[in-house]
């Protein structure tokens, strides 16, 4: 039976890749779309699923608004993929992080409590909130220590969404999200930023890329899996929470690695720390630097996550894993630098 869903967060990488999914799957998609000056409707666009989401104005940070809308749509689920996602700049914007990546699904959940209580609500939760990880791999029940304002507030929210569950005995789950990827993926992110960032290079448009810590290491998937796997939690007879992981982590050094050959570059490292640099042996220019600016105030150096449980009771298994996501993402990007198209 069709259901309607809404979508907070539709223009970001992984409300495109759901609403594309849900589409696909027969129901209403209503997407939660934040008011700003110039439109940001490219991965929707993209994707060719622009004219069939039902856009409406949704900004978690004002409760009428959220009401209003939960209210107007009447949807069987709510996936709250709204946030200010960027962990860097959380430390200079702590606050409003705060407000939006905490306080806002905080009012989601008031208002599905006011509203009506069957609605199912998913919380996007991260495995920053692991931080300096006490063991590894990382499963749902081991210990968080968030290491960025993102992270802290993102933990409020994984906590309020369990309370108002144990609490009101609201179906709402938290999915345990490892990074996961994509040619959609922001331009500030690190796998983006090298796949678009060399293809630059390639088509001489710019000379070199600054980086920060080369060494952390993430458990990368692909955004299309997770998506499946973000239904899948909210489908599940009884509400619970579950991580979605490769269960592979790799370095920052190494995805730079996998993909300078995609761009015809022969990638030699030279030098240590701050000094360190890649240079395209072909050519004998230098292709990569550090600036110490991209480190942060509290890193976290690694990650990777045990999806056994989202194995074992939603029959979920990340399928594309890091060679070919590198390959998707960087061909994306080679096509969009060689045909003078927008990066985004
Ligand atoms: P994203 O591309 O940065 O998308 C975030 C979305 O939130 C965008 O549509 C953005 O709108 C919207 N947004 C920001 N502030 C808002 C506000 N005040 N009200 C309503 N919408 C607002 O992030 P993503 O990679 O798709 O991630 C989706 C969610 O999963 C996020 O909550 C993220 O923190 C979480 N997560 C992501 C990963 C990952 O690796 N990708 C892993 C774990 C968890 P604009 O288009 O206007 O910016
Ligand atoms: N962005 C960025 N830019 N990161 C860099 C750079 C750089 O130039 N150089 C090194 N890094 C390192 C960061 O220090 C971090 O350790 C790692 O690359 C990954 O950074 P991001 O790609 O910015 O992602 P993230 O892991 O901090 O956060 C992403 O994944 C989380 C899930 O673990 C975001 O999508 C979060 O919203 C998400 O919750």
């Amino acid at each position: 039976m069709s259901k309607t869903i809404l979508i907070t967060g539709a223009t970001g990488q992984d409300g495109s890749y759901l609403a594309k999914l849900m589409l696909e799957r027969g129901d209403r998609v209503v997407g939660g779309v934040r008011r700003t000056s110039s439109d940001n409707t490219w991965r929707l666009a993209e994707l060719g699923i622009l004219g069939d989401v039902e856009l409406i104005d949704l900004d978690v940070a004002e409760i009428t608004n959220v009401l209003r809308m939960i209210e107007r749509t009447r949807p069987d689920e709510v996936y709250n993929l709204a946030a200010q996602s960027f962990v860097r700049s959380s430390f200079e914007q702590p606050i409003y992080t705060a407000d939006i990546d905490a306080v806002g699904p905080a009012r989601i959940l008031e208002a599905i409590r006011t509203v009506n209580p069957a609605i199912r609500f998913y919380q996007a939760s991260t495995s920053e909130m692991y931080g300096k990880a006490s063991e590894s791999p990382q499963f749902e029940h081991t210990p968080f220590h968030p290491r960025s304002p993102y992270a802290v507030s993102k933990l409020f929210a994984h906590w309020i969404t369990i309370n108002y569950r144990e609490s009101y005995g609201l179906h709402a789950c938290c999915g345990i999200l490892f990074n996961h990827e994509s040619p959609l993926r922001g331009r500030e992110f690190v796998t983006r930023k090298i796949t678009s960032g060399l293809a630059q290079v390639k088509h001489g448009q710019i000379k070199t890329l600054a980086f920060g810590n080369l060494d952390a290491k993430r458990d990368w998937g692909f955004a299309g899996d997770y998506v499946d796997g973000i239904r899948r939690i909210l489908q599940a007879p009884k509400a619970a929470d579950y991580v979605l992981a490769t269960g592979q982590a790799q370095s920052v050094r190494h995805f730079i690695e996998l993909a300078a050959p995609h761009f015809g570059l022969a990638l030699e490292w030279r030098g240590n720390g701050a000094h360190e640099t890649g240079v395209d042996t072909k050519s004998g220019r230098t292709i990569i630097k550090i600036d110490p600016s991209h480190y942060r105030p509290a890193e976290v150096d690694a990650l990777v996550g045990a999806p056994d449980k989202a194995a074992s009771e939603l029959g979920w298994r990340a399928q594309v894993m890091l060679p070919e996501l590198v390959a998707i993402m960087a061909e994306a990007d080679d096509r969009r630098v060689r045909d003078g198209k927008p990066l985004n």
